[in-house]
């Protein structure tokens, strides 16, 4: 199965109450060899017009958030955890979420990035249960995800909070200024060796910040 191929079998997906209400599946773009998979909650109006994630307002700062690290949305794989638009833009059901993992699950293991960048809580709390965006953000986790074996997520703030919220803006351009670094880290195989068994609770980058060496 090819990253292509699965995309079109999402388009015809009717496996939940979502398919009723919306104009198009989101099943999320990019290069199917990307080092970094960004991950959001689910398509607004916008995304849900266009079929395309992240276009509207949101979108348009999560691009100049990888236009930062000197990338491209052609560079990325840009997906979220639910395909269609839930109506009035309310957050998605639990129920929504579990019928839709399989997409993002086979999503993730046909792509294999090296780091899963989970933007805002909804995206973390599918992956990560016990952590909390406000002290988990810019923080590697590291956490078994089958079939892939230990995979390294890094949680930051939904680029739509930073909107209206300067700090929040400037939080993450420097979460984001943080990835290169870390694929640098996981390439040269250093990652691996700062972080330790069972890590989620762990965290590699602050241990290298506290020595001063990385950033
Ligand atoms: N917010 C999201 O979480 N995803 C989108 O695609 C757009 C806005």
């Amino acid at each position: 199965m090819k990253l292509r191929e699965l995309e079109q079998e999402m388009l015809v997906c009717a496996k939940c109450p979502l398919a009723k209400g919306r104009i198009n599946v989101v099943p999320g773009e990019g290069s199917p060899k990307a080092d970094i998979l960004l991950i959001g909650e689910g398509p607004g109006k916008n995304e849900d017009e266009q079929g395309r994630p992240f276009v509207g307002a949101a979108g348009k700062f999560l691009t100049e958030l990888i236009e930062s690290i000197e990338m491209t949305r052609d560079d990325v794989y840009i997906a979220n955890v639910v395909k269609c638009r839930p109506p009035n833009n309310r957050d998605p059901l639990p129920d929504e979420v579990e019928t839709c993992w399989p997409w993002l699950q086979q999503q993730i293991e046909l792509i294999k990035p090296k780091v899963i960048v989970l933007m805002g809580r909804h995206s973390l709390a599918r992956f990560i249960p016990s952590a909390k965006i406000s002290q988990d953000h810019g923080r590697v986790l590291r956490k078994e995800f089958p079939p892939l074996g230990k995979v390294i997520f890094f949680p930051c703030y939904h680029p739509a909070a930073a909107l209206y919220n300067g700090s929040l803006r400037e939080i993450l351009l420097k979460d984001f200024k943080k990835i290169p670094r870390i694929i640098e880290l996981i390439e040269s195989g250093k990652l691996e060796k700062i972080s330790t068994e069972n890590s989620v609770s762990e965290n590699p980058l602050k241990e290298t910040e506290k020595q001063g060496t990385l950033f």
